[in-house]
C-alpha cells in the first residue's frame, strides 16, 4: 500500500518533520503550488522525485498575490483529489498552512522584486502579483529549506523572478524550471482552464498556435515587430482581449529588436470571456 503524505499545518510541525528529512541526506525538493493540481503540477512533482530523496509539495492559495478584484475567493480548492494524486506520486509531505499561520497578526514584511518583476508584462496588469509571489516563496524557502525548488516555465516571468530572488538573497537552493505541460491541441494546462466555457475552450489553443508560428517566423529572420503585430491581430480576431504579446530576452525579459539580441522568449496574456490565460515559448 502507498503511504499518504504527512500533512503539516503549522510552521512548528513542518520544522519537526523536516529535521529527519535533512539528516537522511540526498536532498529535499519543494514544489510550491496553490493546489487544484493538474498534470502540469504533477510533472513538477515527478521531476522532483527524480532529484531528491524527500519531496515536499506546498498547497497554499496565497492571498497577497491576488488583487481585490481577482479570483482569490473562488480559486478552485480540491484538497482531497490533490492528496490522492500526491499519494500516488509518493510525495513525503504536504505543507498546507492556513492564511493565519502564513501571515499572522502583525505580519509586516514584504519582498519587493525588481528587474524581471518590472518587465512590463504580468506586472503591468497585476501590480500586486510579484510582490506577493516573492514574499510567499521566500517564506516557503525558509520554512522548508529545500535543496531544490521546481517551478513551471508556464509562468515564465515568475520563474525568472524567483530564480533571481533566490540568487539575490543567497538562498542555498537550486531553482529548476520545467517545460510546460499541454493538452493535445496545445493549450497549456492551468487550474483556471476549468473556468472556460465549451466555446472558449475551443478557441483557447489559438495562443499556443500563434506563439508557435511566430517563433518559426522569427527564427526564419522575419522582422520581430511585424510578426508580433500579425500575431496580436490573429489573437484578437479569435475573440480574445489581448493584454500583451511580446518578444523579450529570455533571461532579463528586456525588449529585443532582433534575434542578435540574445535568446528570445515570446510571452502572451489574453482574456477570453472572463478567463485570463498566459503562455510563452522559446524562439
Ligand atoms: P500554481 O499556479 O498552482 O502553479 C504551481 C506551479 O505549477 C508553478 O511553478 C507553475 O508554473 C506550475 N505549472 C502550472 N501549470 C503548468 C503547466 N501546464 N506545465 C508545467 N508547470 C505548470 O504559480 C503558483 O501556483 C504560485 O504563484 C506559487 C508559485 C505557488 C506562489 O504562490
Amino acid at each position: 500500500m502507498t503511504n499518504r503524505p504527512q500533512v503539516l499545518r503549522t510552521v512548528a510541525a513542518l520544522r519537526r518533520a523536516m529535521t529527519p528529512y535533512r539528516k537522511a541526506g540526498r536532498g529535499i525538493a519543494l514544489v510550491p503550488t496553490m493546489g487544484a493540481l493538474h498534470a502540469g503540477h504533477l510533472k513538477l512533482v515527478a521531476e522532483a522525485r527524480k532529484r531528491a530523496r524527500r519531496v515536499v509539495v506546498s498547497i497554499f492559495v496565497n492571498p497577497t498575490q491576488f488583487a481585490p478584484t481577482e479570483d482569490f475567493g473562488s480559486y478552485p480548492r480540491t484538497f482531497d483529489a490533490d492528496m490522492k494524486a500526491l499519494t500516488a506520486l509518493k510525495v513525503d509531505a504536504v505543507w498546507a498552512p492556513t492564511v493565519a499561520e502564513m501571515y499572522p497578526e502583525g505580519f509586516a514584511t514584504r519582498v519587493a522584486p525588481e528587474g524581471a518583476a518590472l518587465a512590463g508584462l504580468e506586472d503591468k496588469f497585476r501590480p500586486h502579483f510579484f510582490g506577493g509571489v516573492a514574499t510567499v516563496v521566500s517564506k516557503l524557502f525558509t520554512q522548508v529549506q529545500p535543496d531544490f525548488a521546481l517551478f513551471g516555465q508556464k509562468d515564465y516571468q515568475q520563474l525568472r523572478v524567483v530564480t533571481q530572488m533566490a540568487k539575490d538573497l543567497d538562498l542555498p537552493l537550486k531553482v529548476i524550471g520545467i517545460p510546460t505541460v499541454r493538452e493535445k491541441d496545445g493549450l497549456a494546462l492551468s487550474s483556471r482552464n476549468v473556468y472556460l466555457s465549451q466555446a472558449e475552450r475551443a478557441v483557447a489553443p489559438t495562443l499556443h498556435r500563434v506563439l508557435k508560428t511566430s517563433a518559426q517566423r522569427i527564427k526564419r529572420g522575419e522582422p520581430i515587430e511585424m510578426v508580433m503585430e500579425e500575431g496580436a491581430s490573429d489573437i484578437r480576431h479569435a475573440g480574445f482581449t489581448l493584454d500583451y504579446l511580446e518578444a523579450r530576452h529570455a533571461l532579463s525579459l528586456k525588449p529585443v529588436a532582433s534575434v542578435k539580441d540574445g535568446p528570445i522568449r515570446l510571452l502572451v496574456a489574453a482574456k477570453i470571456g472572463k478567463t485570463r490565460l498566459i503562455d510563452n515559448l522559446a524562439v
